[in-house]
């Protein structure tokens, strides 16, 4: 009996320390290639116009939450929907206070992959 609760007392020592090393460290995110590959064409193509920071107006509206930004813009458009409209045919719907002057021609400068990520890492902005 005795020797049963020495060993529980050593198990509970051993178990313990390792279970408050794994609770409380956040783990670290692996960044999504695919999110990080959409980050760099947004730098490269739209950062000129377009903050991440919210309320700050470049050219464009900051896109610091466009994910959710998005869903309430068209009746009957995804936010995704809407995002991909709004690159590809930014004539469609223009934001209040805006004018009309983003590039329309990015369907053909984008690769079908570029367009993909960009529009993955703009719907991680909510
Ligand atoms: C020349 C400046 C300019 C560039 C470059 C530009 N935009 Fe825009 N964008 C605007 C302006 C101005 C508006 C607001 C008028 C409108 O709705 O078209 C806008 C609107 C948007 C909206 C809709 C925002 C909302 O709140 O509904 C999205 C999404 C967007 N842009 C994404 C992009 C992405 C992604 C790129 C890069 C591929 C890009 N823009 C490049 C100027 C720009």
């Amino acid at each position: 009996m005795k020797k049963n609760s020495i060993f529980l007392c050593m198990l509970v020592m051993l178990v313990l320390p390792a279970c408050s090393a794994i609770s409380p460290a956040q783990p670290t995110p692996t960044p999504d290639p695919f999110i990080v590959q959409g980050r760099q064409v947004f730098n490269a193509r739209c950062a000129t116009c377009h903050a991440l920071e919210p309320n700050t107006t470049i050219i464009g509206p900051s896109l610091s939450d466009i994910a959710t930004v998005a869903e309430t813009r068209v009746d009957g458009q995804s936010a995704e929907e809407y995002i991909q409209l709004a690159i590809l045919r930014p004539g469609d719907y223009i934001v209040e206070g805006y004018n009309n002057v983003m590039i329309t021609n990015l369907s053909k400068e984008l690769t079908n992959e570029d367009m993909n990520a960009l529009v993955a890492f703009l719907m991680t902005l909510k």
